[in-house]
């Protein structure tokens, strides 16, 4: 059995929605992670201020361009993580795909936030793709990263409509309602 730790990873690209939302269940109790380290692959990311306000210990923004090769990048990453003890890594949004090395390093302790209802709309743009299929019904997984993309085991779903006046960020909105409560709930239980 692994030794257990609460100490969790979070790397993000973006606006940092979902970050934030892990943080504010932790400040409040209900969910019993300790965010040690925050990864940003974006200089201008929303979530490294959001982080930085929360006083996550360790905060980075990490330039791949600076790596010779995505695994020399990734396994920069990984060292930082596993230097500051966190056993679960939390994808927040993160718009890079891990190479092969890095998940190997962490089995089982890597999860996703997809916005879709996995294994429809696999990729960059599940949203996008969603409302082109015309889809009357998407929502969000949570699910364990493995080497196939968006393809890993299923930890958690919700549903949301969708309308027929919906375009992206509409759709996206509603979806993120369910991402907020879905993602800090699971992360307690995977730390429990
Ligand atoms: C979320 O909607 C998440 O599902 C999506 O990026 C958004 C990040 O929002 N992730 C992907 O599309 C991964 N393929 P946030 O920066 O506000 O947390």
């Amino acid at each position: 059995m692994r030794n257990k730790t609460n100490k969790i990873a979070v790397m993000a690209s973006g606006k940092g929605s979902n970050l934030a939302v892990i943080l504010n269940a932790i400040e409040k109790g209900e969910c019993a992670a300790d965010v040690e380290v925050v990864i940003c692959d974006k200089p201008n990311a929303g979530a490294l201020a959001i982080a930085q306000d929360a006083g996550v210990p360790h905060v980075l923004f990490m330039n791949p361009k600076e790596y010779n090769s995505r695994e020399a990048f990734d396994v920069a990453c990984a060292e930082v993580i596993q230097k500051a003890g966190c056993q679960l890594i939390v994808l927040a949004g993160y718009m890079r795909i891990l190479s092969p090395a890095f998940i190997q390093m962490f089995p089982e302790q890597i999860i996703n936030i997809h916005p879709s209802l996995l294994p429809a709309f696999k990729g960059a743009d599940a949203v996008g793709d969603a409302l082109k299929a015309g889809v009357k019904v998407s929502g969000c997984t949570v699910h364990m990263v493995s080497e196939e993309l968006d393809s890993g085991k299923i930890l958690a779903q919700a549903c949301v409509p969708v309308l027929e006046d919906d375009d992206w960020h509409s759709l996206h909105a509603r979806i993120q309602e369910q991402e907020h409560k879905l993602y800090p709930q699971v992360v307690h239980q995977l730390v429990l």
